[in-house]
């Protein structure tokens, strides 16, 4: 089966936060009642904040299935889980600190450790043992960002990474930042059953007008890349991310 994709525009990003954190409850609850548990990957930067703050606030803090959730990451930088870089640390802090999930059931990547390879392949044993039913890392539910260059998670153009085929975790050395990351692979976010960009802003426009508004250009951008073979992908993006969209010919 191939991916579907699904792409919406909200008028703002309180509209967008707002569609998030329903669609986040609604996998929370379809994964609860097909399969006794959710499993989600976080994305950091700056774009989720507020539906993270949103999930730790009524009528998602009481309705999440928050004791059967496990809480895992697409991607993290290598730094101490107290630094303000942390994607984890951006998590906990906003709402992961006030929601009842058992601290066993959030999943970091040791973005202290000294050797990103090693921190790589120590969070996909873990992610393996986690999906050994499945065999794949069939997450519920896998939140994603896009960077102005096109990225997704750490999947930078160009990385080694983007090429990886079989593992689920990568560590990515990123040049223009100078620094080291661990990520998800698209082996791993290919085999979700959910995957939820959030796009907001006009500093996205070009980039979301080429990966998700038909406007030509090469070569693919990673998040493009983004495409289970048996899952749904959704685009939220607001009005000024979608700004740069030419107008459909077949609409009036
Ligand atoms: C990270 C994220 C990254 C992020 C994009 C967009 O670790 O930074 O995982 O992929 O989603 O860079 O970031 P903003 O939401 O800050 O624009």
């Amino acid at each position: 089966m191939a991916a579907t994709r699904i792409v919406e525009v909200l008028p703002g990003p309180g509209d967008v936060h707002r569609a998030a954190a329903e669609r986040f409850l609604a996998a929370a609850r379809e994964a609860l009642d097909l399969r006794g548990r959710f499993a989600v990957a976080l994305s950091g930067g700056s774009t989720p904040r507020d539906l993270y703050r949103r999930l730790a606030e009524p009528p998602y803090l009481d309705r999440v299935p928050w004791a059967r959730t496990y809480v895992l990451f697409g991607d993290e930088r290598c730094v101490p889980p107290d630094d303000p870089r942390s994607n984890y640390r951006m998590a906990m802090e906003t709402f992961l600190h006030r929601v009842p999930v058992p601290a066993e059931q959030i999943l970091r990547v040791t973005g202290e450790a000294t050797d990103p390879a090693r921190a790589a392949a120590a969070y996909e044993a873990e992610l393996r043992g986690l999906f050994a039913a499945e065999g794949t890392a069939r997450f519920d539910l896998v939140l994603l960002g896009v960077g102005t260059d096109g990225h997704t998670a750490s999947l930078f153009p160009g990385s080694p990474a983007l090429g990886e085929t079989s593992r689920w975790v990568a560590a990515s050395f990123v040049p223009k930042l100078g620094s080291w990351r661990v990520t998800l692979t698209l082996p791993a976010l290919n085999a979700a059953r959910r995957v939820l960009f959030l796009v907001t802003g006009e500093q996205k426009a070009r980039v979301f007008a080429e990966a998700f508004g038909g406007v030509p250009h090469e070569p693919a951008h990673p998040c493009e890349l983004v495409a289970p073979t048996d899952g749904l992908v959704e685009v939220l993006a607001d009005r000024a991310a979608a700004s740069r969209v030419p107008p459909r010919a077949d609409r009036p």
